[in-house]
């Protein structure tokens, strides 16, 4: 497997080009979006770098690396970015979301991780898949909650970001409680080339 195209009902989350640079500049140097990521305010080099590394993991073989952009599927264009990456715990993965601040509160972000849950869980047969965040970006955990996720832990000024001691959720859905929970969705489609 190497290409990735996920369609859910209102998005398309697809593999990242180097044409996608201004929208995800946009939101990457944006210091209201980056205020509680471990990346950003982004420089131009930052972007590039990372437009460079999303495209370099789509030759990995196993692949472990998936950064996805988010896009509308009525407009086409990026209005973020999502991801999903293997540990090196057999069968783990993270996943992280992010948007631009237009498409804040839309429930765009539960939808794309949802998708990427499917995708870690039917696709690569993974067995746990987790999210983190600071606890004060309380969009980023209501998001994990919304997916059934559970909350593992709140680790105490556990990660230095951005020259700050930063508490960490952790929360986590194991592949037997994701497969409970949801029911196969039909708008839900991903194919793989
Ligand atoms: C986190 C983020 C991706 C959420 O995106 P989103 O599409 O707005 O999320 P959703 O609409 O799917 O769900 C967000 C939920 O959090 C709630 N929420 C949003 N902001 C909130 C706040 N400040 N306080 C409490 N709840 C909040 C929303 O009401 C919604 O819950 P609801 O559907 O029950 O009403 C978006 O805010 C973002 O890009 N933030 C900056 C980047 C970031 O922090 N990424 C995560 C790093 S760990």
């Amino acid at each position: 497997m190497t290409d990735v195209t996920l369609h859910t009902r209102r998005l398309i989350l697809r593999e990242f080009t180097a044409e996608d640079f201004a929208a995800v500049h946009a939101y990457g140097s944006d210091p209201e979006v980056t205020r509680w990521t471990v990346f950003g305010p982004n420089t131009a080099d930052n972007t590039r770098g990372f437009l460079r590394q999303a495209q370099a993991s789509r030759g990995e073989r196993p692949r472990r690396n998936f950064d996805l952009a988010i896009t509308l599927r009525d407009g086409a264009h990026v209005i973020g970015g999502c991801g999903l990456r293997r540990t090196d715990i057999p069968g783990e993965a993270f996943i992280g979301y992010v948007l631009g601040r237009d498409a804040w509160g839309c429930g765009y972000a539960t939808e794309a991780a949802r998708a990427l849950l499917g995708f870690g869980f039917e696709s690569l047969g993974l067995r746990r898949i987790f999210a983190d965040c600071h606890p004060a970006n309380a969009a980023s955990w209501h998001v994990m909650e919304k997916l059934g996720m559970c909350r593992e832990g709140h680790f105490r000024e556990e990660k230095l970001v951005k020259g700050e001691w930063w508490d960490r959720y952790v929360y986590a859905v194991l592949a037997p409680e994701w497969r409970a929970a949801r029911p196969p969705n039909p708008d839900d489609t991903m194919s793989a080339s």
